[in-house]
């Protein structure tokens, strides 16, 4: 691959969970500084398509690369905020913790945080509005306050690339605006985004790219080319009257 724009390519991707197909033949190309919305119904392999890019489960077959290299190799890149119920709110961690966790990647084993890897938290959790809960358990927080957390997380890591499962879930309708304008900007420092979203009414003004799933990839680009009623219809299937009646399409 020579075009250093490309951070992320996945050919013939399938996968299985036991005999159940669940992602079929999947091929996209990611490119540096655009936002891609990833939609589909519940169940469509979202999430899977994360995961296996990550690393995180096997597939069955296609080639996945990221950043030109195999996932191992560009673990500290990638920052992930995982879907919430694949959060265990147990941990015994404080706000600031979690961010910090976002510097680990880049610490020599046993070697210390530095006054730095504070300070890129620190701003982090500003940046995210959550600086009064920073010794605060993160199973104390309210869902919202949860998510804003794992995403100061991933900002602390300065990745380049940006996975985000249902990162609005629970977040009330400012700071979902705040974090997509700091995703937008992001973006336009070269970074790539994804991002998974339900709500089909934001997608024209969140993502410039989208990625339409349901087990099978049923459209992929420029949002304003292929985020149209059809395609919609076509990765909604039956549910699709009750988009109808909620006046979406
Ligand atoms: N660990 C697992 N073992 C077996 N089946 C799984 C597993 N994880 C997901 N599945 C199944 O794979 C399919 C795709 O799941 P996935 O979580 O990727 O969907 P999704 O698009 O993220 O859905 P949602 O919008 O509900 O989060 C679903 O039918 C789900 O039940
Ligand atoms: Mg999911």
């Amino acid at each position: 691959m020579s075009n250093p724009n490309v951070h992320i390519e996945v050919s013939g991707l399938s996968v299985s969970y036991g005999n159940k197909r669940v992602l079929t033949n999947i091929h996209l190309d990611i490119t540096a500084g655009h936002v891609y919305g990833v939609i589909g119904p519940n169940g469509a392999g979202k999430s899977t398509l994360f995961k296996s890019i990550l690393g995180l489960i096997d597939y069955n077959a296609g080639k996945i690369k990221v950043l030109n290299q195999s996932i191992e190799d560009v673990r500290k890149k990638i920052a992930y905020v995982p879907q919430k119920d694949d959060v265990d709110w147990n941990f015994p961690a404080t706000v600031l913790d979690i961010v910090l966790m976002g510097r680990y990647p880049f610490k020599k084993v046993l070697s210390r945080l530095s006054k730095e890897d504070y300070n890129i938290a620190n701003e982090a959790i500003e940046k995210l509005g959550i600086s009064k809960l920073k010794d605060r358990q993160i199973g104390r927080l309210s869902g919202g306050q949860q998510q804003r957390v794992f995403i100061a997380r991933a900002l602390a890591q300065q990745a380049d690339i940006f996975f985000l499962d249902e990162p609005f879930v629970g977040v009330d309708i400012t700071t979902e605006e705040k974090i997509i304008q700091i995703l937008k900007e992001l973006a336009s420092e070269g970074k790539s985004i994804l991002v998974v979203h339900h709500d089909l009414s934001t997608v024209d003004q969140y993502f410039d790219k989208v990625i339409l799933l349901n087990q099978r990839l049923i459209a992929f680009g420029d949002t304003k080319n292929i985020f149209t009623q059809e395609n919609i219809a076509k990765a909604y299937g039956a549910q699709l009257t009750i988009l109808h009646k909620t006046g979406l399409i």
